[in-house]
């Protein structure tokens, strides 16, 4: 007789069906388990969104991360832009991996013992293009977040790709009890008007607001030392009032932010004289910090 799955008389197919689904969800239930005691080592998670690409989302988190480490916080830094992912070059990690000792992966250990992880760091050459759905980004998310041994940290800073698709809402329903979102903005209307669907976004998937940051606001000419407003200044602020969500601060354009980020540089350590290393300093890390005083 033929032991097939065809075989089976209907009640034997009821049971096998019931058994898998019953060792699914077993499975999930584990995961979910891992998921939360990892996270629950983690103090403070943070993530950096925004509803437009190219206002700087990835060169603030970056700079949150060194910024919160060279005041001795233990810090990771996590990148969920699968399809651009620019920690790696941000950093200037060159063609490092994460490292696994055959059971677990570890983050990379950067400069101030922050704890990096990108699939950028995984990928076997940095212009190999990612074309993944979103059942298979979440997946990865899940096991960025969960199987990586991230170990005890005081913040997890994570970086989005642009806008409000599978990644965020991923991290939102993964991390309920994350503190919230800093949302860059630049200062122009057609940032704005995405920005404040970012807003929204948190509202829906119930994210807090840390605060809105203004980046590229306002250029000082090197020669004359007056401001320029190239994509004016001040939207971010207005908008974050009109609101009701706190204002972290405005990070002027500076011709050496944008050298520091293509060199692999963080400017808040490598230009830390700069304004916008100041403006990072007084503003974002300041009130990112006092999360940790609560
Ligand atoms: N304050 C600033 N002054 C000058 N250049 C800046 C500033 N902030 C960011 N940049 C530059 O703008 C470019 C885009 O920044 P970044 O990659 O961080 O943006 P992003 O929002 O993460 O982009 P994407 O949506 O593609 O992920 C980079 O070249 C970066 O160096
Ligand atoms: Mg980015």
């Amino acid at each position: 007789m033929s032991n097939s799955e065809d075989a089976l008389p209907l009640y034997g197919k009821g049971q096998k069906q019931q058994q898998e689904n019953h060792d699914r969800m077993e499975k999930r239930r584990q995961e979910e388990e891992q998921l939360k005691e990892r996270m629950a080592q983690i103090n403070h998670k943070i993530l950096v969104l925004s509803g437009k690409g190219g206002v700087g989302k990835s060169t603030i988190a970056v700079n949150i991360a060194v910024g919160l480490g060279m005041e001795g916080k233990k810090v990771g830094l996590l990148d969920v832009d699968f399809h651009g992912p620019s920690i790696p070059t941000l950093l200037r990690l060159g063609n490092q991996t994460l490292r696994t000792d055959g059971k677990n992966a570890f983050p990379l250990d950067y400069v101030y013992g922050i704890k990096v992880v990108s699939l950028g760091l995984l990928l076997p050459d940095q212009d190999a293009a990612v074309i993944w759905r979103g059942p298979l980004k979440m997946g990865v998310i899940r096991q960025f977040l969960a199987d990586i041994q991230w170990g005890e940290l005081d913040y997890l800073i994570i970086d989005f790709p642009p806008g409000t698709g599978d990644e965020p809402l991923s991290v939102a329903q993964m991390l309920p009890e994350s503190d919230g979102a800093v949302i860059v903005t630049t200062p122009q209307e057609m940032s704005l008007a995405d920005v404040r669907k970012s807003i929204s976004f948190c509202r829906q998937v119930k994210v807090p607001v840390l605060g809105v940051v203004e980046n590229m606001s306002g250029l000082n000419c090197p020669h004359c030392g007056k401001l320029i407003e190239l994509f004016k200044t001040g939207g971010g602020e207005a908008m974050a009032n009109k609101l009701k969500v706190p204002f972290l601060g405005r990070i002027p354009l500076e011709p050496a932010v944008v050298e520091a980020s293509d060199s692999g540089r963080p400017f808040i350590y490598h230009c830390n004289q700069t304004a916008a290393a100041q403006a990072f300093r007084d503003g974002v890390i300041k009130i990112l910090l006092a999360l940790d005083d609560r």
